[in-house]
């Protein structure tokens, strides 16, 4: 290691006091104010330093890094790392790391909070009690659909489908179907409570359909316009992964000319820009990316992401042991 103490960006503001832990080992260049970056301002911080604790809105790829000869590890503060080129990176021996596991439980729940509201017409009956609309409790207003004993479908099985399976199977009496890309072991199958079918299968029997898997170009647009007319008229959709999985055109089309009951969305193609399409719908619900938004998760995933870089760059008591 060079003898002079190794430098290292953070692009956002996270929770400083866990942050400062690398203060111990590193000189720590930290951002008070949520920013965005241009991708010439990204090149030129990480051209400074020898480590980056970034989140998702730092988009890294080849250009961002070309000028970065010290740079040796990004640590990511999220699960899904879909903004960053892990080829170029790798290719340039800098460390990748991510966050997963300490964020699983708490955006099951999201996806679970988003599947019932939006189920329910939750966002829309506030809308309407705000807006005075309530003059006398009528038996026909805001029906919604029902969650237990429906059938819940889940298209992405990793450790989130599995937490939203489990919410289903166990705690609303749901039959759980699911698709993936690979299918689960038998045993993990019976335990999250969940059967495996085909993609068809899934679109034409899900009552409510979460959306859990990662952002590629093989699941670009995988819910586009064809995929949408394959659902029940009556299904609704939870979107927690990332917009882009979405055809928000072919979505918002079906939302407003009843060929889906409803959806639930926290993630967006273009975010933090959300299409007006989506925004005129009443049939929607929109929160804005906070799958993992828990205090204690949100610090769990910076202390994993310090002690990943810790790592990667061969400090602390994990000194030559990066991630896997
Ligand atoms: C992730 O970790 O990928 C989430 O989308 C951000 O919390």
């Amino acid at each position: 290691m060079a003898d002079r103490r190794p430098r290292v960006w953070v692009s956002q503001p996270l929770f400083d006091d866990v942050v400062e832990q690398l203060g111990q080992h590193v000189d720590l260049d930290m951002t008070g104010e949520v920013t965005r970056y241009t991708p010439q301002q990204l090149a030129e911080r990480l051209a400074e330093v020898d480590g980056a604790l970034i989140t998702l809105n730092e988009r890294i790829g080849a250009a961002e890094i070309a000028n970065a000869p010290q740079l040796r590890a990004i640590a990511n503060v999220g699960v899904g790392y879909n903004n960053l080129d892990v080829e170029a990176l790798s290719a340039a021996g800098i460390l990748a790391s991510n966050t997963p596991d300490v964020l699983t439980e708490t955006t099951a729940d999201l996806g679970f909070a988003l599947l019932m509201a939006t189920a329910r017409r939750i966002t829309e009956a506030e809308r309407w009690l705000r807006d005075g609309q309530w003059g006398q409790w009528s038996f026909q207003t805001l029906l919604g659909a029902d969650i237990h004993g429906s059938t819940l479908g889940i298209l992405g099985m990793g450790r989130i489908g599995q937490g939203i399976a489990r919410r289903g199977a166990l705690g609303f009496g749901m039959r759980v179907l699911y698709h993936n890309r690979s299918r689960l072991p038998d045993a993990t199958e019976a335990e999250v409570g969940a059967q495996y079918v085909d993609l068809d299968t899934l679109l034409a029997q899900a009552d409510h359909l979460v959306l859990v898997l990662p952002y590629s170009a093989s699941s670009h647009h995988i819910i586009d316009a064809g995929a949408l007319a394959k659902m029940k008229p009556t299904a609704t959709l939870v979107n927690i992964a990332r917009g882009g999985i979405v055809d928000e055109v072919a979505l918002a089309d079906a939302l407003a000319n009843g060929r889906l009951a409803a959806a639930g969305l926290d993630v967006f193609e273009g975010e933090p820009t959300v299409r007006p399409e989506l925004l005129a719908l009443n049939n929607i619900v929109l929160t804005p990316h906070i799958g993992s938004a828990s205090q204690a998760t949100r610090r769990a995933m910076v202390q994993l992401a310090v002690d990943n870089l810790t790592a990667a760059l061969g400090l602390g008591p994990n000194a030559g042991h990066p991630p896997s």
